[in-house]
């Protein structure tokens, strides 16, 4: 079954994201904590919170192949896909970003149930 998102607006432009030196910003969007990247032209979502131990993924930073590099473990994380790199074997989630005329977008699949109603 294909996945449903809602979308959610996370700015109008990048110049309205507060993105810290290290190209990382703490976001909430529908009242979830998001973790903003910016790579390579590229606007990336993913959990806040690290899947190992709960780091603030916004603290880390991004190193020179697009992973997401947690603060307190320095486990790596593709920003793409969310799979840990360095083989620990966890999984970061990640959000589908859209950028359209009037804003950057970020998806949010919907909950199970409902998409049995539609
Ligand atoms: S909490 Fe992120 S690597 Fe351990």
């Amino acid at each position: 079954m294909d996945k449903k998102y809602k979308w959610y607006k996370i700015a109008d432009s990048l110049e309205d994201i507060l993105f810290s030196d290290n190209g990382l910003a703490e976001w909430d969007i529908n009242g979830k904590r998001i973790c903003l990247s910016f790579f390579k032209e590229q606007l990336y979502a993913t959990s806040l919170k690290c899947p190992h131990a709960g780091g603030n993924l916004s603290h880390g930073y991004i190193d020179e192949t697009g992973n997401i590099v947690c603060p307190l473990h320095r486990f790596k994380f593709s920003l793409q896909t969310g799979k840990n790199v360095t083989g620990e074997g966890y999984y970061l989630k990640t959000y589908p970003v859209e950028k359209r005329a009037n804003g950057y977008f970020l998806g949010m699949e919907e909950s199970g149930i409902l998409n049995w109603l539609k």
